[in-house]
């Protein structure tokens, strides 16, 4: 992301990088109404340089604001209806929205009720206000951990039922079926296994899953639409147990697709096969999306810049961020022990998205089709551990993989 343009003013303060005398505050600060001493730099370059970790306090303060709420807001909220959670993040899933523009057919439909997560399940610390503290504080944003053979013991656990939560969803696919039936399989199958849905109230995304249909690249929403013949549909597994979070998708044909969607499919999966077989400890983060967009673009398609893979093991998401896209600014090289995501989305047309009104769903700019596929996985001495991989017991719905 970009820090933009810098707001001058005169202080004796000093600058939040280096320390030197700093007169120029942040732009975004100054429109939160930060307060002036808590980020001032002494050049564009130090502000340029700090922007990564630095726009954490943007998010924070905004957070912060939002719990708040007024009382009339509260009693909202006690009222559990699904869409009302959009709205605590200043958005809205209201059925009349004159000043939007859809980018391609698919429209909102009504969110179910928060599901309730058993007393006994071990639960993240978004759950109860929506708020991922201990990750917004972490200096896990800023360095990449390398996790003790426990905590990858406790990694392997934790995506393996990533992976069976993710199988029995994908078996539940067919036309007629709505994606709020699909996070409701997700959800009971996380807390059959004495896990959380990670997504359930993480920054107040309101549902267990997400699901993302033909042109919604990724965050898509599980409501009332059903599915169709010819839908292609993403599914987006985290859960979270022993500690640890597990994160993994895959795209899913709906009964009989058209040829370029299963082009398109297959290529996103190879992406991620071919960006997955270059890891190794030494391996630069940002050589992964040279991989990918080589092979995104030979085959017609485009890569999605705005969303990356990350760092993830006690937190959700943490350093190191992974762009997909080539000619990206990724800094450090993989060591053995780093445990991150490759998660590529790629689509048929141009790679801009767009945010719908309710302030998650991600589609493509031009309204066409995007797919995706995620691992969380191992860097190992020799290579990579793909802890998420697919088992014997995984449904055989990918044409290419069949024996
Ligand atoms: N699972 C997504 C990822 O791959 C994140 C979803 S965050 C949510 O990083 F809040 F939308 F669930
Ligand atoms: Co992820
Ligand atoms: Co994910």
């Amino acid at each position: 992301m970009d820090g933009g343009s810098i707001a001058s003013a005169e202080s004796t303060l000093s600058c939040a990088r280096c320390g030197k005398p700093a007169h120029l505050h942040c732009p975004k600060c100054v429109e939160l109404r930060l307060p002036r001493e808590s980020a001032v730099f002494c050049s564009q370059d130090c502000f340029k340089a700090s922007w990564s970790s630095h726009k954490t306090v943007h998010l924070k303060s905004k957070l912060s604001r939002l719990t708040a709420s007024t009382p009339d807001e509260q009693i909202s909220a006690a009222l559990n209806e699904g869409w009302l959670y959009c709205l605590k993040k200043g958005q809205a899933r209201t059925s009349k929205l004159p000043h939007f523009y859809w980018t391609g057919p698919l429209r909102q439909y009504p969110i179910s009720s928060r599901r309730i997560v058993p007393a006994n399940i071990d639960k993240p610390d978004w759950t109860i206000d929506g708020i991922p503290k201990i990750e917004l504080n972490s200096d896990l944003q800023n360095v990449v951990e390398i996790k003790t053979l426990e905590q990858i013991e406790r990694m392997r656990e934790t995506c393996r039922i990533a992976r069976e939560v993710l199988d029995a969803a994908a078996r539940a696919i067919q036309p007629g079926v709505t994606t709020d039936e699909i996070d409701e399989v997700v959800h009971e199958a996380t807390i059959a296994a004495g896990a959380y849905p990670s997504p359930l109230n993480y920054k107040f995304f309101p549902k267990s899953c997400c699901t993302s249909v033909n042109e919604v690249i990724c965050h898509g929403i599980p409501d009332a639409r059903r599915l169709e013949d010819g839908d292609i549909v993403n599914i987006d597994v985290t859960v979270y147990y022993k500690g640890v979070h597990g994160d993994l998708n895959e795209t899913y044909f709906v009964g009989n697709v058209d040829e370029a969607s299963k082009q398109l499919i297959q290529c996103t999966y190879e992406c991620l096969e071919k960006a997955i077989s270059i890891v190794k400890p030494g391996v630069r983060f940002r050589e992964v999306g040279e991989v990918i967009n080589r092979h995104a673009t030979m085959s017609g398609f485009s890569v999605v810049k705005s969303y990356c893979g990350h760092g993830i093991g006690e937190l959700f998401h943490c350093a190191p961020n992974i762009p997909h896209y080539a000619r990206n600014k990724a800094v450090g090289v993989m060591k053995a022990g780093q445990t991150f995501t490759i998660e590529p989305m790629i689509s048929a047309g141009v790679w801009r998205d767009r945010l719908w009104p309710d302030g998650w769903t991600v589609v493509t700019e031009d309204g066409k089709r995007s797919a995706q596929f995620e691992h969380t996985l191992l860097v190992t001495e020799t290579g990579v551990e793909v802890l998420t991989a697919r088992l014997p017991s995984s449904p055989n719905v990918f044409s290419w993989l069949k024996p």
